[in-house]
């Protein structure tokens, strides 16, 4: 186990080593009431947190999701997925780590698995293109919404259920459909149970963006092979490691303590950087994670204090020759988080050549993977000689173990800073505003007020619409 163990390395966070912009231990020292009461908040908030207990607490689920996956697996060339935010990213990001690349343009790389497509987004054209694309007879409509009312994922589902009626008749349509969800509340569970779906549940103290280790990631990455089994040991390696009270040898606790003083001292934007496309995801993943949870107006005690600090996604080493000479550069506003990996599943050779033209040479006789290390190593000097905190984890290679651990390190990260701010991690005010303006436009019953209120907005000037 220690051995897949995945490593922070946060040197580079230390005014140390990157001289005054960075943090001091005796800074850290400073927060030990508030650290204290984080400490407490992790042990004791249990309800809003029972995502903390998905690694140990699925035994049954896993079972009835892998054997469901074991049967539907032979009768399926595709995958759809409909949901969104907590629903889409995280099995997006786990499936891109896993999987080739290339997984969906040829059955070479998945071993008779499915092809997997995440319908997050309601663009028309990619819908009209993805129906267009997929068999109907031959894909599973997975319908993914922890509410049942998200008006995106109801909508696809409207659409694809009304399609598959007409052209496979009612009996067989049902049997396309598979539906995750809470068990007691929302439409979803009511239209599943009436139309008699497969159903999986959200429990339900396991918000959206917390849920990528229970059935709402978890089901589709066993249907298309992913070992699910792993990524829960790896997250439950995890939950160990992250229920230290010592914070300087917990990876979750000084992730978010040198991320709430980086706050403090004005960083606003975090960047976190993967050097592997195979994690390209996983910083989609986080954004949301860090942004829906950590951006609130309010404190827990009814303060307006807006805070929370920017994600920005970026890709090493492609945005090397984009972002990166602002964040070496430009003002001191943010701080990075490198995504790193030991050993990568392949790697190709730079053949010896062009000896005679030196500035050319020296690449041969190296590797893709060395280049690659060279660079991430490069970047993050680089940043520090110019006085600009970053960190790094280090996964020793991609796998599922590896994964469940990132993702719930960065889970219990993202909670502990919460408790750091003040705020509530688990609710999404802002999020919900927008749905609500949403159901008024649209004419939902029980939204008329909403409607009168947004009409009596003043109207927009012609004359700044050019
Ligand atoms: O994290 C969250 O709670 C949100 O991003 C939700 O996942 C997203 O809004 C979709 O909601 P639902 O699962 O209820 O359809």
């Amino acid at each position: 186990m220690e051995q897949m163990r995945i490593k922070l390395d946060f040197n580079n966070m230390l005014a140390e080593y990157v001289g005054n912009d960075g943090i001091t231990i005796a800074e850290v020292d400073r927060l030990a009431g508030k650290i204290k009461a984080a400490n407490q908040a992790m042990m004791q908030k249990r309800e809003k947190m029972q995502w903390r207990d998905l690694p140990h607490n699925q035994a049954d689920v896993v079972e009835e999701i892998l054997a469901y996956a074991n049967e539907i697996r032979p009768k399926i060339k595709a995958l759809v997925v409909f949901g969104i935010g907590g629903s889409a990213l995280g099995p997006i990001a786990v499936q891109q780590a896993i999987h080739s690349p290339y997984y969906n343009l040829s059955e070479k790389y998945r071993n008779g698995n499915p092809q997997l497509f995440v319908a997050d987004n309601i663009d028309p054209a990619t819908i009209s293109h993805l129906l267009e694309l997929v068999d109907l007879k031959d894909t599973l409509f997975s319908v993914v919404s922890k509410s049942g009312s998200t008006s995106e994922t109801m909508a696809q589902f409207m659409i694809i259920k009304d399609i598959l009626e007409r052209k496979l008749g009612k009996d067989t349509a049902r049997k396309h459909i598979v539906c995750t969800t809470d068990r007691e509340n929302g439409n979803l569970i009511k239209i599943a149970k009436e139309e008699g779906y497969k159903t999986f549940y959200i429990p339900s103290g396991v918000g959206g963006r917390f849920s990528q280790l229970c059935p709402v990631g978890l089901l589709p990455a066993a249907i298309c092979g992913i070992d699910i089994k792993k990524m829960l040991e790896g997250a439950a390696y995890m939950n160990e490691l992250t229920r230290n009270d010592n914070i300087w040898q917990n990876p979750a606790y000084i992730y978010a303590i040198l991320h709430y003083i980086a706050m403090k001292k004005g960083k606003n934007i975090s960047v976190m950087m993967p050097y592997a496309d195979s994690l390209k995801y996983i910083s989609d993943w986080y954004a949301q994670l860090w942004a829906e949870s950590l951006g609130k107006k309010y404190d827990n005690n009814g303060n307006v204090v807006n805070v929370g600090q920017t994600p920005v996604k970026a890709l090493g080493v492609t945005d090397q020759h984009s972002q990166v000479q602002l964040y070496m550069e430009g003002p001191f506003d943010k701080i990075m988080v490198f995504v790193g990996v030991d050993d990568f599943p392949r790697d190709v050779p730079i053949p010896k050549s062009f000896e005679d033209i030196p500035s050319v040479g020296f690449l041969g006789g190296h590797s893709l993977a060395e280049l690659l290390l060279a660079e991430q190593a490069a970047t993050e000097y680089a940043l520090q000689q110019s006085g600009r905190m970053n960190m790094t984890i280090t996964l020793p290679e991609v796998n599922e173990h590896t994964i469940g651990q990132i993702l719930y390190m960065l889970e219990v990260a993202t909670a502990y800073a919460g408790e750091l701010l003040n705020i509530d991690a688990f609710d999404q005010p802002g999020v919900e505003a927008g749905k609500d303006a949403t159901y008024a436009y649209f004419g939902r019953p029980g939204y008329d007020a909403k409607r009168a209120e947004m009409e009596a907005q003043p109207k927009k000037n012609p004359k700044y619409i050019i």
